[in-house]
């Protein structure tokens, strides 16, 4: 990566977008790659360090997608690497299911640590995020000999089948998929905004969201006593970084503990350190019985964790595995995430997104076309509409505001069907998230004047600085 990225914050686009090498990859991937990927704007990644990442044409981005919430760390950050590089030279791979090796007891009894539940904990390890919502599926069906599981409108779990059963958040995203694993019942969460409820009524509304499941569902459709477990993401990722209030989070457990019902949390956006504390759910006090993580705790290795209160996790040798699941040379990436985490990342990401949220809060009354901005720590959504009073979704101007951004050399992407997400590395400073505001402000007042990426940009001048 070129050094004047050691002095210059925010981004330099020397070359038209995409680039001639960006172009011809485009054309490989075009061929080759399966098109069911959703690409927002042409990024072809060659390089990374810290929040930034250079394309195949030497393009410099602020990264304020992290890889979908996963570069917690930054870019190859050098304690990262160096774990990395050191494992790989000692064990790459032994498999856990069959044979014991080191450091995936250490990184359980870290993580154990950590918990937002009392232990003592067991921990389960597979690849990714889905991984670890199927395996949460399967224990909380294997623990309560119970079928039926209620997720929530908006919930984005995973693609593999049990957690698309959950997932409600597209319908691009199930169709031509079913049958799906039967047993899922989809209630409402908490959306204060889209619901079109006013801040000072958010906490009724959200605790109505909560009380339907008791007052209705069960009483209706689904006996409690069938019911193994609910999942909820404690903020809403794909759904649009919607914060769910603390009094439903607290409802929720209480349903839970009439009924003998496991609470799943689905952190695996939200969790470790994202929010300025370890799990997002311990913004709300409550305790899960079961947490599933991947994402941020790997720094960019594939690792999907699940995690429980040790009595749950009775199931027998065989009844669940997998081949690659915390693999050593993930577990070392990781145990390095946790202490670069430790050290700087989640004091930094409360610091830094209180900073930019205080001028984010602004900006519902001051910047044209935001309607909302919420979010803990660095999981921040801006919500665009068409229509301030009506609230009308503005779909497509986000996505012109997405687009437009990547031209002025800022990474973000969009969450549900009208917020743009901030999901930077975690030791983002002050100075680079005012650089990336400012360079995201004037992307949302051109949308709002109706210019688009048409509309000629300072090319070969550095953006933002
Ligand atoms: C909350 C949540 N759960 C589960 C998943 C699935 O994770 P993965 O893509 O690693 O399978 C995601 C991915 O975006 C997510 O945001």
């Amino acid at each position: 990566m070129a050094t004047n990225t050691l002095t210059h914050v925010g981004p330099i686009i020397r070359t038209e977008l995409p680039g001639p090498n960006a172009r011809r990859v485009l054309e490989g991937d075009k061929k080759y790659i399966s098109p069911s990927y959703t690409r927002s704007y042409p990024m072809v990644a060659k390089t990374g360090r810290g929040i930034m990442v250079e394309d195949v044409d030497c393009n410099q981005f602020m990264d304020f997608a992290a890889g979908i919430a996963v570069c917690s760390t930054g870019h190859c950050h050098p304690e990262v690497v160096k774990a990395i590089q050191e494992q790989a030279g000692r064990l790459i791979h032994m498999s856990g299911t069959d044979f014991y090796y080191e450091n995936m007891v250490t990184l359980a009894e870290r993580l154990s640590k950590i918990a937002p539940m009392k232990g003592p904990h067991r921990v389960y390890y597979g690849n990714s995020g889905t991984e670890a919502i199927e395996a949460a599926m399967k224990l909380a069906r294997y623990h309560t000999r119970r079928q039926n599981i209620i997720a929530f409108y908006g919930a984005f779990h995973g693609r593999t089948m049990g957690s698309l059963s959950l997932t409600a958040s597209k319908p691009q995203q199930k169709r031509r998929f079913a049958p799906l694993v039967p047993g899922v019942t989809h209630v409402r969460y908490p959306d204060v905004y889209r619901a079109g409820v006013a801040p000072r009524n958010a906490e009724a509304f959200a605790y109505e969201c909560a009380r339907f499941i008791e007052d209705k569902v069960f009483k209706t459709t689904l006996p409690p006593e069938e019911v193994a477990a609910i999942f909820v993401e404690p903020i809403q990722g794909e759904g649009g970084y919607v914060v769910a209030p603390t009094v439903f989070m607290q409802e929720l457990r209480r349903i839970c503990d009439r009924h003998g019902i496991l609470l799943v949390v689905d952190e695996v956006q939200s969790g470790v350190a994202r929010t300025g504390k370890w799990w997002a759910v311990q913004h709300t006090g409550v305790e899960p019985d079961i947490l599933c993580c991947a994402k941020g705790i790997g720094s960019g290795m594939p690792l999907g964790i699940m995690m429980s209160r040790a009595e749950i996790m009775d199931w027998i040798p065989g009844s669940h595995a997998s081949t690659f699941g915390g693999n050593p040379v993930a577990i070392a990436a990781s145990l390095a995430t946790l202490d670069v985490l430790e050290r700087e990342g989640l004091e930094n990401a409360r610091e830094v997104g209180d900073h930019m949220m205080k001028r984010l809060n602004q900006w519902p009354s001051t910047v044209p076309l935001v309607g909302d901005v919420r979010g803990r720590g660095l999981m921040i959504g801006i919500e665009i509409v068409a229509d301030k009073q009506q609230r009308t979704p503005g779909g497509e101007l986000r996505d012109t505001i997405v687009e437009t951004a990547f031209y002025k050399g800022l990474l973000v992407l969009g969450a549900g069907p009208n917020t743009i997400r901030l999901c930077p590395p975690l030791i983002l400073t002050k100075e680079q998230a005012d650089v990336a505001l400012d360079i995201l402000e004037e992307c949302i007042r051109n949308a709002e004047g109706g210019k688009s990426i048409a509309d000629p940009y300072s090319i070969g001048q550095p953006q933002g600085s």
